[in-house]
């Protein structure tokens, strides 16, 4: 077994104990040409979101490799199609990272709306003269109105604490399935374009698919409000950053929230320039319980696969 990243002790301590696990204790991002030597040398690869497995690499010739369990629930950096068409089981590690994601979306939609990002700096830098009752004036986020784009599990978990916690309305559009949105009164909008319209803050929770590759693009962002806020937690090609870029330089929207970029870990100097932006690095599930829970899950999936059962995560 190849695990291509460091994992929590617990995680590693298990997987040697039931596989001949080659571990990375350096933590090193593998090269295209190792991820290509375990799938040819190892039966079964631990990977994450820095590895990229296209049909190309899936393909190569003398492959051992029958199974690609992915530590996280996105698996968009792992063509499934291309998989399934190679018989390689590609599994992933849903539930486990919902509640953390969600705070962290809630986090960056306090942050940006209430200017924290731009605060701390001025406090850390030594800048700060004194508190003014005109100084450093945010956008109140409680009672706001919250459009989720993509109503699964995180979008839904979000959508609890925003309203639960603070009384927020919500819409939301794609997903949203079961009786729990319309329990917190939250309105489906079919067109995305309503929803970013009415919308104080937008927050995303849709895969990376290529059909939402740049759903949040000019014209997208376009429809927000000037005084509207944008969180992103999903992935970074759900929007058009250089659309997102200029929305923001031009006013056309209040400010942003991010916690994923388009060309990870690169993150545009004119992004890292703007006060009313908040950038953090992809920390969604960055907790010490739920990577251990997401690393444990990983290992699930592969004990499960090599006893002969069908993984429980499995999505190819
Ligand atoms: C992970 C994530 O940090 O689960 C996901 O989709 O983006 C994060 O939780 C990352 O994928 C690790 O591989």
């Amino acid at each position: 077994m190849v695990v291509t990243r460091r994992l929590p002790a617990a995680v590693e301590d298990r997987i040697s104990g039931l596989f001949d696990a080659r571990l990375n204790p350096e933590d090193r991002r593998l090269s295209r040409a190792e991820v290509a030597e375990a799938l040819r040398s190892a039966d079964g690869l631990l990977v994450s979101v820095s590895e990229r497995l296209d049909a190309g690499i899936l393909a190569i010739e003398g492959r051992r490799a029958r199974i690609v369990a992915n530590f996280g629930v996105g698996y968009d950096h792992v063509d499934v199609a291309a998989a399934r068409a190679l018989g390689i089981v590609v599994t992933n590690t849903p539930g486990v990272l919902t509640d953390d994601t969600a705070d962290l979306a809630i986090a960056l939609m306090l942050a940006v709306a209430r200017r924290m990002g731009e605060g701390e700096r001025l406090v850390r830098d030594g800048r700060w003269r004194g508190w003014g009752p005109t100084e450093m004036l945010g956008t109140r986020v409680s009672g706001a109105t919250l459009g989720i784009v993509g109503m699964g599990r995180i979008g839904l978990a979000v959508a609890r604490r925003a309203h639960l916690g603070l009384g927020m309305r919500i819409l939301f559009h794609g997903g949203g399935h079961g009786p729990e949105p319309s329990a917190l009164g939250a309105e489906r909008r079919d067109r995305l374009e309503d929803l970013l319209e009415q919308s104080d803050v937008v927050s995303l929770h849709v895969p990376a698919t290529p059909a939402n590759r740049h759903l949040l693009d000019e014209a997208a962002l376009a429809r927000m409000q000037p005084t509207a806020f944008l969180v992103n937690t999903a992935r970074g090609e759900v929007v058009d950053e250089r659309a997102l870029i200029e929305a923001l330089r031009l006013g056309r929207i209040a400010g942003a929230g991010l916690d994923v970029y388009e060309h990870e870990p690169e993150v545009p100097a004119a992004l890292r320039e703007m006060e009313n932006v908040v950038l953090l690095p992809h920390l969604g599930s960055a907790t010490t319980a739920t990577r251990v829970a997401m690393g444990q899950r990983a290992v699930d999936n592969l004990a499960a696969f090599f006893r002969g059962e069908d993984p429980p995560d499995r999505v190819a």
